[in-house]
């Protein structure tokens, strides 16, 4: 190993090889606090070509590898478990001139969302991908996750967000090509094959990304309904009737308690309803000629029989205040305990059943577990929260996976699989689709070095 860790201090600087544990410490545990592993040494690369060198580095000498962004991801993926190198990509923050024409930038995987979205502005674009841990989740760590957050039903999840990408394979080689262009049938598109991937199949460095237009008329509404069906049918009436609809997100009353006992802040409206819609839509101004957003969303919010209560902000710290208490939660959950968090989506008509069912099954095993549900309601995507369980064990997540599958939903809509998952994977995929993904994966990384034990644990790997 010293001989190693020379070769490495040589390529990317003594200063960004870490072995100390006090500095590895923070790259140890994932944001949750419920996976962690120990790591011998953290490499910090600053380009592509020293990514590459870390990797042949680390294949000559069969060293196991665990890419890391911002350390946001919720499912254990960007932690390691024993004895990986994590490769830290946060020093490849650079971000290229925005093309204010064409509405393109070209960033580092390891680029903030919020530095990406604090250069875009100015040009008068924006992300399509927006999500609470913003100032710290990374370009490169929301593609490999496929991060999808509050705006998906206008904009895609991440993929979409992708033109073209540029990544590194366990054995060093660089794939994909920047700048890349709009229409290019060449072959595999590996921006997709890399969506989603949680650093399995290739380290990603570089991302060329289409902008959306930066919206410059925004309304928010927090909107109290009294169930979920009924919430349901609202978001049928705003997606029929508001192009300009950018979110609808549910959080419930239970949960808005913790989050206004947290923060400080009061309940946020006239009335206590279960059920509590955070609602945005977002015009740019070359779409529209004043405030259609706000309009809009008035107009039908007005003639809605299902609202009970709402409050509604256009200016800026008025709608940050109302999104505080649906984006709030994360945190919220994390101050009290270790959560384990279940992020599943839900057939639309299953979704009413779900909510209460799920609190059954928690507390058919754990009769003192609290669960705290809210989600991205629009997706049929839901993040139950679950309190009180020892962090190891699993009996609670199990499950809950259960009857995700009974009722016909995705065990994972936008965190991924990680090692949280991984033992759930053959409840949600046919063994066709198994082996097909162990295959892609042995065939970009046939000695099992990039985040071994994520996705799939690591006693399925074929040798
Ligand atoms: P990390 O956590 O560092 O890594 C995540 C995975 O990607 C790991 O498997 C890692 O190995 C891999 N990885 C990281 N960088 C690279 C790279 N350059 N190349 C290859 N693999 C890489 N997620 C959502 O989808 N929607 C949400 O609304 C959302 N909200 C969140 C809110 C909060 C408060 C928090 C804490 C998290 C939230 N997340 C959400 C989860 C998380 O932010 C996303 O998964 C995000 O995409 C992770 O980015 P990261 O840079 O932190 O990646
Ligand atoms: C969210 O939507 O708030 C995130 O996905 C994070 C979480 O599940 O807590
Ligand atoms: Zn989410």
């Amino acid at each position: 190993m010293p001989s190693v860790l020379g070769r490495l201090r040589s390529v990317v600087g003594d200063e960004h090889v870490l072995t100390d544990p006090d500095l590895c410490a923070p790259y140890e545990t994932d944001w949750t606090g419920r996976f962690h592993g120990h790591t011998h040494s953290v490499v910090r690369p600053a380009t592509t070509a020293e990514v590459s060198e870390v990797l042949r580095i680390c294949a000559a000498h069969g060293i196991p590898v665990v890419p890391q962004g911002g350390n946001t991801g919720l499912v254990g993926g960007s932690v390691p478990r024993g004895g990986e190198l994590v490769l830290s990509l946060r020093r490849l923050d650079e971000i290229g001139p925005v093309d204010a024409d064409h509405g393109e930038v070209v960033v580092g995987a390891g680029a903030t969302l919020a530095a990406v979205r604090d250069a875009a502005v100015p040009a008068g674009w924006d992300v399509g991908v927006d999500l609470a841990a913003r100032d710290s989740a990374t370009i490169g760590g929301m593609v490999a996750t496929n991060a999808g957050g509050s705006q998906l039903i206008r904009y895609g999840a991440m993929s979409r967000q992708v033109i073209g990408l540029e990544a590194v394979r366990a054995d060093g080689t660089v794939i994909g090509r920047i700048p890349a262009l709009r229409k290019d049938n060449v072959g595999y598109h590996w921006s997709g094959v890399l969506a989603g991937s949680e650093g399995t199949l290739a380290v990603i460095t570089r991302v060329h990304l289409a902008l959306v237009p930066l919206m410059t008329d925004r309304a928010v509404a927090l909107v109290g309904v009294d169930d979920v069906e009924t919430a349901l049918r609202l978001v049928g009436r705003l997606r029929r009737s508001l192009p300009s609809l950018l979110s609808v997100e549910a959080c419930f009353a239970e949960g808005v308690d913790l989050v206004c006992d947290h923060t400080g802040m009061p309940w946020p409206l006239e009335t206590r309803t279960p059920v509590l819609l955070t609602i945005e839509c977002g015009t740019s101004r070359a779409a529209s000629s004043g405030d259609e957003a706000v309009d809009g969303l008035l107009e039908v919010l007005g003639e809605a029989d299902e609202v009970r209560a709402s409050a509604v902000a256009t200016d800026e710290a008025g709608r940050a205040r109302l999104w505080a208490y649906r984006d709030r939660h994360t945190e919220t959950v994390s101050t009290l305990g270790v959560p384990h968090k279940l992020d599943v989506t839900i057939p639309f008509d299953a979704l009413a059943a779900f909510h209460d069912e799920v609190v059954e099954r928690v507390h058919a095993i754990a009769p003192d577990a609290r669960v705290v549900q809210y989600g991205h309601l629009a997706d049929g995507n839901i993040h139950v929260n679950i309190l009180g369980p020892d962090p190891d064990d699993d009996a609670v997540d199990e499950a809950v996976l259960r009857l995700v599958v009974e009722v016909g939903g995705s065990i994972s809509a936008e965190h991924g699989i990680g090692i949280a998952k991984r033992d759930s994977l053959a409840l949600a995929r046919s063994a066709g689709d198994i082996a097909a993904m162990r295959d892609l994966k042995h065939g970009l990384d046939p000695t099992v070095l990039l985040n071994p034990g994520v996705i799939f644990s690591t006693a399925t790997y074929r040798t």
